[in-house]
């Protein structure tokens, strides 16, 4: 006559893990959604409205024969901050609209340009190439700007940034939001980011390498992944020391 009652918790304890792992990782994931989706409020000067996230756009530069030499593909919005017409110091996310957004740049061995108009704005990158190194970096960001509500038109532009670095013949992703800071006045949002200024072949975007923020954001499923694998070897330790003592127990009386 031997008791089974000493069988029960394995099981018991693998389903709890199992419900625990998957309402643990629905509200880890959740909340790193819930996180991102919150737009960030200012107090200073005043609380622009948030136009949302922007619409992917893609901005291809090609040179004389036709094939693409830099390639781009991203969601931009404009953080500027400006005098209005009624002398007032206002801050306003505005969202660059790909579909009415005209594009052109230039391509040389070491610096290549990517101009993008909208209306009344212009932006306009710049990529530099270290031929030595083989690796480049956005180096300067230009806006000009003549919106309605502005008391004049606004440009503001840094050649002295270093923001988007990559290794020749490769592209920079970065899915997640970054801000390009360029000056007092003016930075620039990205999202779902991926570009190339440089050896793109074949009108393909390069192996991707990926932006710091994209690399934690991946370290959250694996530290959750190392946590649970520990919780299942200890409940385990726990069922098989468990098993063994009562065993044991058996065998003295
Ligand atoms: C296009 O021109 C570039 C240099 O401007 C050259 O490297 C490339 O091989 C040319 N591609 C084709 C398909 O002719
Ligand atoms: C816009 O820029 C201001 C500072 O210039 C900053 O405080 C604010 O958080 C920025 N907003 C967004 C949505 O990037
Ligand atoms: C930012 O804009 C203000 C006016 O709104 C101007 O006085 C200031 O010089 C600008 N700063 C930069 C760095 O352009
Ligand atoms: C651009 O796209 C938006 C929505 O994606 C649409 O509402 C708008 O009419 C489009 N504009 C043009 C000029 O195609
Ligand atoms: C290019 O990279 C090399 C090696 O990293 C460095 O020594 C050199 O100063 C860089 N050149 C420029 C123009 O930045
Ligand atoms: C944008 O660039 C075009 C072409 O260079 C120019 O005609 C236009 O006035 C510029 N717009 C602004 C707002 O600077
Ligand atoms: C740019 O190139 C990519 C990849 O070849 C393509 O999917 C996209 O349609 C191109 N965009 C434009 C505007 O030519």
């Amino acid at each position: 006559m031997i008791p089974h009652i000493r069988k029960q918790p394995l099981p018991v304890g693998i389903t709890f893990i199992v419900v625990l792992a998957a309402t643990l990782h629905q509200s880890l994931t959740d909340e790193a959604t819930a996180t991102t989706a919150i737009p960030p409020t200012s107090a200073a000067p005043a609380t622009p409205a948030s136009p949302g996230n922007p619409e992917r756009g893609n901005y291809n530069v090609t040179n004389g024969n036709g094939t693409a030499c830099l390639m781009a593909r991203m969601g931009l919005q404009l953080n500027v901050t400006f005098l209005s017409t009624d002398k007032k110091t206002v801050q306003e996310l505005v969202n660059l609209h790909p579909n009415q957004t005209k594009f052109a740049g230039s391509c040389d061995a070491d610096t290549a340009t990517l101009i993008l108009m909208e209306d009344k704005t212009n932006l306009t990158f710049s990529f530099l190439l270290n031929t030595t190194s083989k690796k480049y970096h956005l180096s300067s960001l230009a806006l000009s700007a003549s919106w309605p509500d502005m008391a004049a038109p606004l440009s503001a532009s840094n050649s002295g940034l270093d923001y988007l670095r990559g290794t020749l013949g490769r592209s920079y992703m970065c899915r997640e939001e970054q801000t390009l800071s360029v000056d007092q006045n003016f930075s620039l949002n990205t999202y779902q980011l991926q570009v190339q200024p440089f050896g793109v072949s074949s009108d393909q975007f390069g192996e991707a390498e990926e932006c710091e923020l994209d690399e934690d954001d991946m370290l959250i499923p694996i530290i959750v992944g190392a946590a649970l694998s520990g919780l299942v070897l200890i409940v385990l330790m726990a069922y098989l020391i468990g098993r063994k003592r009562s065993h044991a127990g058996y065998q003295t009386i």
